[in-house]
């Protein structure tokens, strides 16, 4: 263990990495510097440490990275949504019920809808289903006729066949039009499968929202009626005597919404439209707000794009209060609130976790105690940089490495100067760039162009991961995760990082992070220890990272494992999914793993006949490469 330890507290770890701002109240750090899951029982609170999850998992013979997703930070998110509303509905007399559906999309992973179900039924939680595959899972994962199933998207016939034998099975299960001709084929399939359906409409808000999907949102939204288009489904509806179908009305302004005030202005918009179709003589009875609910994910708490300036309790109440205000000034009967909170459901649930496999560090090696003598005039100068450096001129010295720098090598690039020298003078200029880094603090005001020295000296972390396959909205949107050590937080962290995953692309690298109340581009990180694994955790994963990711560099799914904490602090591993092995990524890309091993057979057999290995060579190689096939696709160390 390092020294650095004896006077640095995991206090001092948790505000570096804001485990209490992000993290609510389900991630916390003990005694030992390690992060652990916490799970509030009705009497106690256990603590998990993750490490304990990693030493077990490893155990069972599962390497990182390994998707860890902890059962009871769902349930208790399912049971915090639904009690967060049930208290704003009993605190403005709402006389009606709140229902929440998770959106399928979100996490559709068949362990996920399990739980949802299984532990949401108590809350008559339901399912969003935007394609037939998502309602085939929720036709077969909802028994319960107080929940709602919710179809958007585009349907065809088949879609709606789908939903009608789940209408006729008992289900509550609401067809949302998204586009006028939605309506002949409902219709038209109702009449012959003689099944009324239940309908919904999906309208367009003229409402912005602050965020990602700012562009998005609005009249440029891709879904949902324009005001023309609402009025000629509910003229369609009526001529066909089936406005008494009209039961739900829905919008959805867009995922992760930081501002409250653009949700408070989207629900008062949407309130006129609900008024206006009872009005017209639809029953309606269901108002559904879609998603929104967003995670804060930088702990900042502010309206910025990936954190909410809200909590979950002002968002329901503020949801309750403005609905029953629009229909009590209506008189209109309280509609059942619909929800399809999917981020805020799953996100905390699941972690990425993995190992460190390199470093690549940008720190001066030792440097010598005086400069050889047949040094140049350049390299003498920038020696005497570093010597004359201190912190009232740190801004000169650091410009005037720069400019030796790039004279020196120029020279070496003309020939003037030896490799070694080079060397030297690059390790010198390091040097400078560190003690700077170290000096900024003191220094009244920052210039602008040292804000940034950290990035341009900061080490390259190497994980064993693929960011193309675990977080791909960080690579395709910039999406911010907390990432931080999952040990050693006694520790003070020295060094400041960047982390490269292992798919030798550019782009596959984490480079954004939260710190405190603004956005950087390094992460504080510790010295990888020989013979000691690092392991780093990627926080509130759960939300569309699983089946949005890809193969890029052939890197497939990690091992996936589920785990759930009992009242004593024991934890058991309730699900253990193997991720890809080669053969198998391998094969979505149209390979066949027996024809692979075939051909190489026949070259090592070749091999053999013109007496370039012996037959023992060649069984050795055919082991090896089919223990490959069946191998995990990421690095695994020696065992
Ligand atoms: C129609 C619909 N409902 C619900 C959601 C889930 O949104 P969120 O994850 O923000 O809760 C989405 C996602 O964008 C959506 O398109």
């Amino acid at each position: 263990m390092t020294s650095q330890g004896d006077s640095w507290s995991k206090e001092q770890s948790c505000s570096v990495y804001g485990v209490h701002d992000w993290g609510l109240d389900y991630f916390s750090v003990n005694a030992r510097g390690e992060v652990c899951a916490r799970i509030n029982g009705a009497e106690t609170t256990q603590e998990v440490p993750l490490m304990d999850i990693v030493a077990g998992l490893e155990q069972r013979g599962h390497s990182m990275p390994v998707l860890l997703r902890i059962e009871n930070i769902l349930d208790k998110r399912i049971s915090e949504i639904n009690e967060a509303f049930a208290r704003a509905i009993q605190r403005f007399d709402y006389c009606a019920d709140y229902r929440g559906v998770f959106p399928i999309k979100v996490n559709q992973q068949c362990h996920v809808i399990e739980e949802i179900t299984k532990f949401g039924r108590q809350y008559h939680h339901g399912l969003e289903a935007g394609s037939k595959a998502e309602l085939i899972i929720a036709m077969s994962h909802l028994q319960d006729p107080e929940a709602c199933i919710v179809c958007n998207g585009y349907k065809d016939a088949e879609f709606i066949q789908l939903g009608l034998h789940a209408l006729s099975l008992g289900l509550r299960c609401f067809f949302v039009v998204e586009t006028p001709s939605e309506i002949d084929v409902i219709l038209e399939q109702s009449r012959l499968m003689g099944v009324e359906p239940l309908i919904g409409v999906r309208v367009k808000l003229s409402a912005k929202v602050e965020g990602h999907w700012y562009e998005d949102s609005g009249d440029r939204s891709l879904f949902g009626l324009s005001t023309i288009q609402l009025v000629d489904v509910v003229d369609q509806l009526r001529a066909a005597n089936m406005l008494h179908c009209l039961q739900l009305m829905h919008f959805h302004i867009g995922s992760q919404i930081p501002n409250i005030r653009n949700i408070r202005a989207s629900i008062q918009e949407a309130c006129r439209y609900y008024i206006e179709l009872a009005k017209e003589g639809a029953p309606l009875g269901y108002l559904d707000l879609g998603g929104g609910l967003a995670v804060d994910y930088t702990g900042a708490s502010t309206n910025e794009t990936h954190s909410k300036n809200y909590s979950l309790e002002e968002y329901c109440v503020d949801i309750v209060e403005a609905i029953s205000e629009s229909m009590n000034a209506n008189d209109i009967a309280h509609p059942t609130i619909i929800t399809e909170s999917g981020r805020a459901t799953i996100a905390y649930s699941s972690v990425l976790l993995f190992n460190v496999l390199d470093v690549s560090r940008f720190k001066a090696n030792k440097l010598p105690a005086e400069l050889p003598d047949a040094s140049s005039d350049l390299t003498e100068n920038i020696w005497h940089t570093l010597r004359s450096l201190n912190e009232k001129n740190v801004q000169e010295c650091c410009n005037d490495a720069v400019h030796y720098r790039e004279e020196i090598r120029q020279m070496f690039r003309q020939g003037q100067l030896e490799l070694r020298e080079l060397s030297l003078a690059e390790n010198i200029y390091f040097e400078i760039l560190q003690q700077s880094r170290v000096l900024l603090p003191k220094l009244k005001r920052v210039p602008p162009e040292l804000q940034n020295l950290d990035e341009s000296i900061a080490d390259i972390y190497y994980g064993n991961f693929s960011l193309f396959q675990s977080l791909p909205d960080a690579w395709a949107i910039e999406q911010i995760f907390p990432v931080m050590p999952i040990h050693r937080l006694n520790e003070e962290p020295t060094n400041c990082a960047v982390i490269a995953d292992i798919t030798c692309d550019s782009d596959g690298k984490l480079d954004l992070f939260a710190s405190e109340d603004r956005e950087v581009r390094t992460l504080p990180l510790h010295d990888v220890l020989d013979g000691e694994e690092y392991y780093l955790g990627v926080f509130l994963v759960g939300a569309y990272q699983e089946t949005l990711g890809d193969l890029h560099n052939l890197f497939g799914d990690t091992h996936v494992v589920s785990v759930r904490v009992g009242g004593e602090g024991q934890f058991e591993y309730v699900e253990e999914i193997q991720g890809d092995s080669i053969g198998d990524v391998l094969s979505y890309v149209e390979y066949n793993p027996k024809e692979l091993y075939e051909r190489f057979r026949i070259s090592a057999e070749a091999a053999v006949n013109r007496g370039l290995i012996t037959v023992s060579k060649r069984q050795q190689m055919l082991r090896t490469f089919r223990e490959s096939l069946d191998g995990y696709t990421y690095f695994e160390r020696d065992q």
